[in-house]
């Protein structure tokens, strides 16, 4: 019945007759002449229906409306030069509507008395900023807005060339993995499923394929792969949902080097397809401990420099207490040197109470010491700094930070966790403010050498930085307190995309690091028992990655939130507003599932 979709017509087609089916986007009536600019998933086309030369469909147009669902055939007619619209792509041509038939309208409004139709919560056909919460709760005329039609478009591009990528280059096999299970090791809560024929027993949803796809391994798939959804409980973020999408791998008989070589062009592979963008390679790679050293954070933006200086040797007998006393309890002493600095941020941002000053509080810091270098090169020092540091000083940190004239140096002093969280807070606000990213470039970058183990201050104890089956390097392997870890981290301008190691298959190893994290053999048994039994009966060498398959679509797509790349998602506080859910359920369902509620539900 379709011969094209709207946004396929061209002017080659003129002269042909098509038949179109679509949504009213626009409507002008120019009196004897009517123009809908009819839109489908392809894009937009205009439709004229002229009461002297279409005169059969001139009644049903005049009676159309936005959103209103029609069927039109007519023949594709080249518009006059001067009346060309550049914004369409379809912009050459029109459809005189021979035939119009209307499929759909829109549903009368209860309200109206006057046979109204019902309201549209916002024009679908207008660019004009939406409240987020009417996006949500009205997604199916979200999705049908330009934007977002595009972006899920652009969604389903990267999941057809990851899949023809891993599929017909390279030999991979997808395979699903239940969603009812156990807990899996990736350290969020889990959303928690009751079973009914099991009284009192819960299955957990998969906070990743992790454990199965290792199993898959030991069963020899080789190279599996999944668009595999997870769920986890956890407090939300722009860049995190409960329910999100990995592109999850798991690969045998490869070293670390192969993995990343390997994920290198698939992820060219996925540029290329759907940007036509050529990336280098080889990725550039960090070490966590450089990472943190330059940047303060293992998922630097490396589209900017504003790198860290580490000066806390230089301030150990300064006498700014707040310094040294830093440096003598254990702690460091970094400066975020800022070009431009001296003139872009007055002292009130700095100081108690400014946005500065508000954003390292947030991250733990207790205050913001820092240090102007005017433009007659003058080093300024600010409040309690101020005499505290030696001329000898001064000049020493103007020659290790690079600081010239102009320059603003922000200081972070305390604990090495709360200094680099701080200063890699501040240098992502400042290089925002100062204008110093991009946004066309496109840095990506492997983060390696992660440690195997951090301290877990509330727990009292060493936890793992990726999960339990992590391979330690070999050399690293008889102190696996301090050993790093064979896993590797992609990051990409800023945000952690993707996240993978090689995993230990040797039982005697694998003992060892559960009881570095304080897990007994009889709770690794409990949680891990399956997989350590699979391991018993030929395993071999094997590693993976995942990757946050909404956080990568949201970078390609130039997007802010993985809210704006899922079809549906959650709000920030967990809700869907489209279905209302969660929400409360009968007392009849509770009582099959032997559940009992202690808190009555809001909704
Ligand atoms: P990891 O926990 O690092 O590794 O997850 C892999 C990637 O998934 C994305 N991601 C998320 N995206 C949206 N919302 C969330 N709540 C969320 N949590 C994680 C991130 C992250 O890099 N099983 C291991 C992988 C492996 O070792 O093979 C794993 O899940 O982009």
């Amino acid at each position: 019945m379709r011969t094209h979709y709207c946004g396929q017509l061209r002017a080659e087609h003129v002269g042909e007759t098509v038949t179109l089916f679509g949504w009213v986007n626009s409507y002008r009536d120019q009196g004897g002449v009517i123009f809908i600019d009819l839109r489908d998933r392809s894009g937009i086309c205009q439709i004229v229906s002229d009461l002297s030369r279409t005169p059969q469909s001139f009644p049903i147009a005049e009676s159309l409306k936005n959103e209103y669902v029609i069927k039109v055939v007519g023949k594709v007619s080249q518009r006059p030069a001067d009346s060309f619209n550049p914004r369409l792509p379809t912009g050459e041509v029109e459809i005189y509507a021979d035939e119009l038939e209307l499929l759909s309208a829109l549903a009368p409004d209860e309200k109206s008395k006057d046979g109204n139709d019902v309201l549209l919560p916002f024009q679908v056909s207008s660019a004009d900023p939406v409240k987020e919460e009417a996006r949500l709760k009205y997604r199916y005329l979200d999705l049908r807005r330009e934007r977002m039609s595009q972006n899920i478009k652009l969604r389903h591009q990267v999941v057809k060339s990851i899949r023809r990528f891993l599929e017909d280059q390279e030999g991979f096999i997808e395979v699903e993995t239940p969603m009812l299970t156990r807990s899996t090791p990736e350290g969020a809560r889990d959303f928690l499923v009751p079973s009914r024929v099991n009284p009192g027993e819960f299955f957990a949803l998969p906070q990743s394929p992790q454990l199965f796809k290792q199993l898959l391994m030991v069963s020899g798939f080789d190279r599996y792969y999944q668009v595999a959804r997870c769920f986890r409980d956890e407090d939300l973020r722009a860049d995190r949902q409960p329910e999100f999408t990995q592109l999850d791998m798991e690969m045998s008989f490869m070293s670390q080097e192969e993995i990343l070589e390997l994920n290198e062009g698939l992820v060219c592979h996925i540029l290329k397809q759907v940007k036509g963008i050529e990336v280098p390679r080889p990725f550039p790679r960090l070490t966590y401990a450089e990472a943190m050293d330059r940047y303060g954070s293992d998922k630097p933006d490396t589209r900017y420099g504003l790198e860290l200086v580490d000066v806390s040797d230089l301030m150990k007998d300064s006498g700014f207490k707040v310094f040294s006393g830093a440096v003598a309890s254990g702690g460091i002493v970094k400066v975020l040197p800022i070009p431009g600095g001296n003139d872009a941020f007055s002292n009130v941002r700095i100081k108690p109470g400014g946005d500065l000053f508000n954003e390292a509080a947030s991250m733990g810091a207790k205050g913001l010491a820092y240090i102007r270098v005017r433009d007659d090169g003058d080093i300024d020092t600010i409040g309690a700094i101020k005499d505290n540091l030696s001329e000898e000083q001064k000049q020493e940190l103007l020659k290790r930070t690079g600081a010239t004239a102009g320059h603003l140096l922000l200081f972070g002093a305390g604990d090495a966790p709360t200094v680099n969280k701080t200063l890699d807070r501040l240098r992502q606000v400042i290089a925002r403010e100062l204008n110093l990213i991009d946004p066309d470039k496109i840095n990506l970058l492997w983060i390696v050498e992660f440690p195997m183990f951090e301290w877990n201050a509330d727990e009292n104890r060493l936890e793992a930085l990726h999960h339990p089956f992590t391979k330690p390097f070999d050399e690293d392997a008889h102190d696996l307190k301090t050993a790093r870890a064979q896993a590797y981290d992609l990051v990409f301008n800023g945000f952690e995309v993707g996240g993978g190691s090689l995993r230990i298959y040797q039982s005697d190893l694998q003992q060892k690091v559960f009881e570095t994290i304080g897990l007994s053999t009889e709770e690794a048994h409990n949680k891990f028992g399956f997989l350590l039994e699979a391991f018993k009966y030929g395993t071999p060498p094997h590693g993976g990655i995942a990757y946050g398959l909404d956080r990568l679509v949201m970078l390609l797509a130039g997007e802010e939130s993985i809210r704006d790349v899922i079809a549906f998602p959650k709000t920030q506080q967990a809700r869907c507003l489209l279905t209302n859910a969660p929400s409360g359920v009968d007392t009849k369902q509770l009582k099959e599932l032997h559940i009992g509620v202690t808190q009555k539900p809001k909704a």
